[in-house]
């Protein structure tokens, strides 16, 4: 089996997969074999041209639009996977915003909206997973595995937040929904995984790198001394997803080049 062919066959959904993480975590499964389903909000043309990347690659993809919070639109989703592509066999529930505000300022819309998204969304996404990877079961040829969920997760699963409470409270809660689930759905065979990326440069945190002077006093948070890419997350995802990493469930893999190692305390404390 060529290395790069590591998930050939197995149909995945990427949610939030036109842009930033999951645009480079689509281009990654799709590299390793899998079918992809690029899931967006609201950018119809950047999904469509991460399809065009995967297909003028050889692979296999669509395009489907659909907000994570909303429960119909999910199952809607999940039936356009299974209708295309026959199952799917790994999730990877990507999707996520920023509303950043002071606390006290903070609106129950901003508040909201970012735990819907990023956590409610995970949720409804893991639910319909696991049933169809229940329903089906190990298919021994595709994967050992009857199906892996990915969470994307964040340092900020870890690393208090001021001033972005609802976005580190979402990710908070990915962390023991993550372990939460992957307790219950081991003896089905199905792996969960979180990732907790750090600053990857991605639309979502441009005014922290966009200007030489931001993107110094960002590296003075990471000990390895370079602004993450999502090809770092992406590549990650793709060996979460395969076989060799089959006896992992349960736990998050940081990809932050150091930064939640407490950088301040290299020369303090
Ligand atoms: C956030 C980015 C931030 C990074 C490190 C990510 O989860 O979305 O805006 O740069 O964490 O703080």
């Amino acid at each position: 089996m060529k290395t790069t062919q590591k998930l050939k066959g197995q149909a995945a959904i990427v949610t939030g997969g036109d842009s930033g993480i999951g645009r480079a975590v689509a281009i990654a499964l799709a590299d390793a074999g899998a079918k992809v389903l690029v899931n967006f909000a609201h950018n119809h043309d950047a999904a469509d041209e991460v399809v065009k990347i995967i297909k003028d690659a050889g692979g296999k993809a669509f395009a489907f639009q659909c907000d994570v919070s909303k429960e119909d639109e999910v199952k809607a989703m999940f039936a356009a996977a299974i209708k295309k592509y026959g199952t799917v066999d790994i999730l990877v529930n990507n999707a996520g915003l920023q509303k950043d505000s002071k606390f006290v300022d903070m609106t129950l819309e901003q508040w909201n909206t970012v735990i819907s998204i990023n956590l409610t969304g995970q949720f409804l996404c893991s639910r319909e997973a696991a049933k169809e990877f229940m329903k089906r079961g190990v298919v021994e040829k595709r994967s050992a595995a009857a199906g892996k969920i990915i969470c994307m997760s964040s340092v900020h699963e870890i690393i208090p937040w001021a001033g972005h409470v609802n976005y580190a409270a979402s990710k908070g809660g990915i962390s023991m929904f993550m372990k939460s689930i992957a307790q219950e759905l081991a003896p089905h065979k199905i792996r969960v995984v979180g990732i907790a990326p750090g600053a990857i440069q991605t639309p979502i945190n441009k005014p922290a790198w966009e200007t030489p002077s931001a993107l110094n006093k960002l590296l003075e948070l990471i000990p390895y001394n370079r602004i993450g890419q999502p090809q770092d997350v992406g590549k990650l995802a793709a060996w979460l997803a395969s076989d060799d990493a089959d006896y992992i469930t349960g736990t998050t893999i940081f990809v932050d080049g150091g930064m939640a190692l407490y950088p301040g305390f290299a020369d303090n404390g």
